[in-house]
């Protein structure tokens, strides 16, 4: 695939009432590059570099049943430079996409009713799509579109799509949308699950980006696995009861089921000797999307998350029934005494936890999490972060306005500050009220918006997004590039 290719361009325009395809999240349709995009407040100086926010925006009217992380990913990128800020944003042209666009319609299915394409597209493409949706991560110099059921998609600053990244053909398997960078070694640490055996693969790519370790991991049964946490010593692993069954999704029939009976268990590795095996701990049966951190306290390491009771996203024509609120949460896990201690830090609905990356792994002081105005079973409703304190224990809170629909808050270090919360939180916000978007940038430190950057037109929600500062190989450390 050319990294000159034209845009995607106007895909012919459809709508669906699918709450997952109207509303504030109802795709967009083209593909823009605008300079110099009016602001409210300013830009603050030290903020030189990118954001970038990926999340699902379909090309075309899907076939069958929609799931939120079926759509082709679609990749929104501000750049600071100067005090003036340009926009620009682009689908990832996944090989599947790109045999849709040959077409001019769908071709593949998804999570909630999978449809096997015709013969000679499995052979070109394989029977999904790699939507690379999800996050975006960059490492060694490169920058990943990532999405946990296929391999890393590569980007160029300016967003046109390379191709896939296979680690010099070294990566077997698929790659979490969730990899950590060790601020400390500057290695990066992620895993892949599979629904074949090995179900779970751990992999350490050295500072120069090859691919340095795989190791396997047994699982009892293939689940999904969106997160995993990563200390100065130690891997967690999360084996939660979401099972995938790839028969059931051949049949058309959801490829994730919650089963509690199934089990849930952590299970602890020691990165300085990846192949000495797993260490398990059963707990009771939950669900986690987002790890915010870890860090290792003598035999101990303590993970902090988002805690589910359940898998609190339907597959199918399933219906959770009721709101599944997730909750940060604290999991101490003593491989000395052998167990695993736990505690609910806040009784606040929320997701998508971030860090100061610099933190990544060690002992960080403040979490942001991403506060509900609402969290119902069909609607979840971002509006503000919360800022916690976890040394204190305390927290604050911003909220982007009464209509205002947020999604993650991502850290961007100010160099001119040393404290660890010395820098802005990055939000793409969407007004419910008149449909208008910003990047909102918020101090972090004080927790007071600063800039309001205003959008040409509306950016649906999405997933994940990162700051790339300027003139680093990773996504924004300090320390180590
Ligand atoms: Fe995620």
């Amino acid at each position: 695939m050319s990294i000159d290719a034209p845009p995607v361009g106007d895909t012919s325009p459809w709508s669906s009432s699918d709450p997952f395809l109207s509303g504030a999240w109802e795709p967009i349709h083209d593909e823009l590059y605008v300079e110099d995009l009016p602001v409210t407040g300013e830009i603050p100086p030290g903020l030189t570099g990118s954001y970038l926010r990926n999340g699902p925006n379909p090309a075309f009217a899907p076939r069958g049943a929609y799931h939120l992380f079926d759509g082709d990913g679609m990749v929104h990128g501000v750049t600071f430079e100067g005090g003036r800020a340009r926009y620009r944003n682009r689908w990832v042209r996944s090989a599947g996409l790109e045999v849709e666009r040959r077409a001019g319609h769908a071709i593949f299915g998804g999570l909630s009713e999978f449809q096997m394409p015709p013969e000679d597209v499995v052979a070109e493409v394989g029977a999904m799509k790699n939507v690379a949706n999800t996050h975006v991560w960059r490492h060694a110099g490169r920058i990943l579109a990532l999405m946990e059921a296929g391999r890393p998609t590569e980007i160029t600053p300016e967003l046109a799509t390379v191709g896939e990244h296979t680690f010099d053909g070294r990566l077997v398997g698929p790659m979490t949308a969730h990899p950590k960078t060790d601020p400390e070694t500057g290695e990066l640490i992620f895993f892949g699950y599979s629904p074949f055996p090995p179900f779970v693969r751990l992999h350490v790519a050295d500072p120069a980006g090859h691919l340095v370790a795989s190791v396997p991991v047994d699982l009892p049964a293939a689940v999904m696995m969106h997160d995993f946490a990563v200390s100065r010593d130690r891997v967690v692993l999360f084996d939660l009861p979401a099972v995938f069954d790839v028969q059931a999704l051949l049949a058309g029939q959801p490829g994730v089921r919650w089963e509690p009976g199934n089990g849930a268990r952590i299970g602890v590795l020691d990165r300085a000797d990846l192949n000495a095996g797993v260490r398990w701990f059963d707990v009771e049966p939950f669900w986690m999307f987002h790890v915010l951190n870890a860090h290792d306290d003598g035999d101990a390491v303590v993970v902090e998350g988002c805690r589910a009771p359940r898998l609190n996203v339907a597959f199918g024509d399933e219906s959770l029934g009721e709101p599944v609120e997730p909750l940060l949460h604290r999991w101490r896990i003593d491989l000395a005494e052998g167990r695993v201690t736990e505690e609910t830090l806040d009784d606040r609905a929320g997701d998508f936890p971030r860090i100061n990356d610099d933190l990544a792994g060690l002992p960080a002081r403040y979490g942001y999490v991403a506060h509900a105005r609402a969290w119902d079973e069909t609607l979840v409703a971002f509006d503000g972060v919360v800022k916690h304190d976890l040394g204190k224990g305390t927290s604050v809170v911003h909220s982007y306005g009464p209509t205002a629909r947020a999604g993650e808050a991502a850290f961007a270090p100010d160099l001119g500050r040393s404290n660890e919360d010395g820098g802005w939180l990055l939000n793409l916000v969407l007004d419910d009220a008149d449909r208008s978007s910003a990047l909102v940038v918020v101090d972090a430190e004080s927790m007071e918006e600063v800039a309001r950057v205003h959008f040409p037109r509306r950016v649906p929600l999405g997933f994940h997004g990162t700051w790339l500062a300027e003139g680093a190989s990773t996504n924004n450390h300090r320390r180590g590039a």
